[in-house]
């Protein structure tokens, strides 16, 4: 795909772009629906990457063409709510223009390539976003800091776009690690980096969703009326996930459902993903295992948004032996991530493969996970 985004704006565009980036999609390990809650994630950087070359363009225009839509998109990027994946890269270009990371009134051509799955739960949105925020700045010679694009990207997704996202796609997009798993604590955005053991396998269930149609926007909606119920009881409570774990019986008692669900998820999840992260540090991947699987039950059971497909294929993996398996992303669709040990990866890959077909007529497609490195500034050609 990378020199398909140049050759993308020669051919559309007639002239060479002036600049390129890349970034990459993620495949979070555990630490769901927690980062907007003030929770710890641990992301590793998928394989699939989204490319993005640049040239400048008419004032006040972004136009752009992407390999998966032939039509190019001529939008004024300072003029209202804005629809589609062009949304995104105007979002981009309005906080680089409010950083001074673009010129003013400037404008862009921008061509895009991409193998990152689109709602799949591997966070396509965020590899654009950084992706696009590195390369249009690199337009003005502007080198923003990886922190600063992971802002860029989360402010144009949940700004501009309008969907109440996270902070932990951007940041991984940004900031990721070959071989690493990153952990980020969404409230201070302290992070770390963790090499990982183990073999990962992406099981994608091969059912899309649309993310800013709702779920998501739904579940943050319920987690900030938790917050607002729980201050009464603790009035230094900023986060959900900072509710302190002892304190479970009192957070049952004060709140009614689904809102009580959803917390009991965000608190538990929250400790599994610090203990989950020591875990894998120290090579327990056995016990790090368990608790994937301890963490797609909470998703399933409590924060409802676990699907059919996923469970069947998560329901497979134990079956078969994996160490451990859970919905990854958003869920309400999308994929499983598969933790294997040593051995056995045949085994599991047929038992999910057979269990999925009679269940639903068709094959998942099944990826190993190689962990990779963040945003790069990429070659023109
Ligand atoms: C989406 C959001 C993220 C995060 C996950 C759930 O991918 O973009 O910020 O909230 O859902 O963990």
């Amino acid at each position: 795909m990378r020199g398909n985004a140049s050759a993308l704006f020669r051919a559309t565009f007639g002239g060479a772009p002036r600049a390129a980036a890349s970034a990459p999609g993620r495949v979070n390990l555990i630490g769901e629906h927690t980062d907007y809650n003030g929770g710890p994630v641990l992301p590793v950087a998928y394989a699939a990457r989204t490319y993005v070359a640049v040239g400048p363009g008419e004032p006040g225009i972004l136009e752009m063409v992407s390999t998966r839509e032939e039509q190019v998109a001529r939008i004024d990027y300072r003029a209202g709510r804005l629809a589609g994946w062009g949304a995104y890269v105007a979002g981009v270009m309005r906080e680089l223009v409010a950083l001074g990371a673009a010129p003013l009134a400037g404008g862009a051509r921008v061509a895009v390539a991409s193998d990152v799955p689109v709602a799949a739960g591997l966070a396509s949105s965020a590899a654009l976003t950084v992706a696009a925020a590195k390369a249009l700045s690199l337009l003005v010679g502007a080198r923003l800091q990886a922190r600063q694009l992971a802002g860029v990207a989360f402010r144009a997704e949940h700004d501009h776009v309008g969907v109440r996202c996270g902070i932990m796609d951007q940041m991984s997009a940004a900031l990721a690690r070959p071989g690493r798993a990153l952990l980020l604590e969404c409230a201070s955005l302290a992070v770390r980096h963790i090499p990982i053991g183990g073999r990962l396998l992406l099981v994608d269930s091969g059912l899309r969703r649309e993310l800013a149609a709702g779920a998501l926007n739904e579940r943050r909606a319920e987690c900030e009326a938790a917050v607002a119920r729980l201050k009464l009881e603790l009035p230094e409570l900023r986060w959900l996930a900072s509710w302190p774990a002892a304190w479970l019986p009192r957070l049952k008692r004060v709140l009614p459902e689904p809102l009580r669900s959803r917390a009991l998820h965000v608190v538990g999840e929250t400790a599994r993903t610090r203990f989950g992260a020591q875990l894998l540090a120290r090579r327990h991947l056995k016990r790090f295992g368990e608790l994937l699987y301890e963490s797609h039950e909470s998703c399933r059971q409590l924060y409802d948004c676990s699907t059919p497909e996923l469970d069947t294929i998560v329901a497979a993996a134990r079956r078969a032996g994996a160490l451990g398996a859970r919905l990854t992303g958003a869920g309400w669709g999308g994929a499983v991530l598969v933790l294997l040990g040593g051995k056995g990866e045949a085994k599991v890959t047929r038992e999910i493969r057979r269990s999925f077909r009679a269940a639903y007529g068709r094959e998942p497609a099944i990826d190993v996970v190689h962990p990779s490195g963040g945003v790069r500034r990429e070659p023109v050609r």
